[in-house]
């Protein structure tokens, strides 16, 4: 079921069942964080491994106290000045926090959502939210409550409609550990901003999923249709004879034989493009298509997600 029930949602949390929330990022398939075994329905449902850690949600900084022992200067910094909004902060877990959560790391991520219906359920709510994004491990994160029917409507008892997510992109994930901060997932919060305020940080080469390295899990955010990233015409060329979808930044291809062609930004908006994204791949996805290719991005600002997430959507070889 979808809907604004936002006390109906809280009530399905209360009893230990799955929610979809809306998020400025992506959806998050919710949980009280503090009960093992709602987190548990969360790992079951989207078949995803118990080694890959779920980040925490809440309604406002003041709150994070009771489930982190540490605050560091950075990390308050970068909270002042990005939260409630697109950044996941990596710090050290307080017992309350069951283990499942952190797949037995030592570090929760903290996530403050700005999207206002959630915001006022966290509100409501005298425990904090586990929550990936909604999709099932290894595919498309959901942009739109339909999006998580498709896929997890058997699976939760509730999703909150909250409209397209604003950015598009999941959260970047930073950690602070040995005195260096360190963005393990590129995202919504874009590195020069991070720099600007807090200076230089080091980035994780690859970004996403294992307990060291957030979203490095080789075939994930993958469309089930074969996806190639390049250059789009050499591409194009070489595959003239099949059913080509096209995923473009602002220009895209102009010959007749493309099969379906997605243009993300005709202005070149690179935060236009990130809202975009998830869903034109879902839709592309969905066509009777051979392969889908797709161009990089200027590797700035949100360019840097958006490359990050085709990079690890293209098929290998
Ligand atoms: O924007 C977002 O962050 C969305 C919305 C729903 O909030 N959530 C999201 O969660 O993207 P998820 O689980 O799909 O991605 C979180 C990533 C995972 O790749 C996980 O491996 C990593 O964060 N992660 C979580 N806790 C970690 C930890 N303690 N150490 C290292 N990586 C961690
Ligand atoms: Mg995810």
């Amino acid at each position: 079921m979808i809907g604004q029930d936002i006390i109906y949602a809280k009530q399905q949390l209360e009893k230990g069942l799955l929610v979809g929330i809306p998020t400025e990022t992506v959806y998050g398939l919710a949980a009280n964080a503090l009960d093992q075994q709602a987190v548990t329905r969360i790992f079951e449902a989207k078949n995803r491994p118990s080694f890959d850690p779920l980040i925490i949600h809440t309604s406002s900084w003041d709150r994070v106290g009771q489930w982190v022992r540490d605050i560091p200067p950075l990390a308050q910094q970068l909270a002042e000045n990005f939260l409630p909004g697109p950044l996941t902060l990596l710090l050290p877990k307080r017992a309350i926090v069951p283990d499942i959560v952190t797949a037995g790391l030592p570090l929760v991520g903290i996530r403050i959502p700005s999207h206002p219906l959630t915001k006022s359920l966290l509100e409501q709510l005298d425990f904090p939210l586990a929550a990936p994004s909604a999709n099932p491990f290894g595919y498309i994160s959901p942009t739109t409550a339909q999006h998580v029917a498709n896929q997890l409507g058997q699976k939760v008892a509730y999703i909150l409609e909250g409209g397209p997510c604003a950015v598009g992109v999941e959260s970047t994930i930073i950690s602070f550990e040995a005195g260096r901060s360190t963005v393990l997932r590129k995202g919504g919060t874009s590195i020069e901003n991070i720099e600007a305020l807090i200076g230089p940080v080091a980035v994780y080469a690859h970004s996403t999923s294992n307990p060291q390295a957030p979203g490095m899990l080789k075939s994930h955010y993958a469309p089930n249709v074969p996806f190639y990233l390049g250059q789009l015409d050499q591409l194009f060329a070489q595959h003239q004879d099949k059913k080509v979808g096209v995923l473009a930044f602002h220009q895209g291809l102009t010959a007749d034989s493309i099969a379906h062609q997605i243009i993300l930004s005709p202005s070149a908006n690179l935060a236009e493009a990130a809202q975009g994204l998830f869903a034109a791949m879902r839709a592309l996805d969905q066509l009777p298509l051979d392969l889908i290719i797709a161009e990089p991005f200027p590797e700035e600002g949100l360019g840097r997600a958006i490359n990050d997430r085709l990079r690890r959507a293209a098929t290998s070889a």
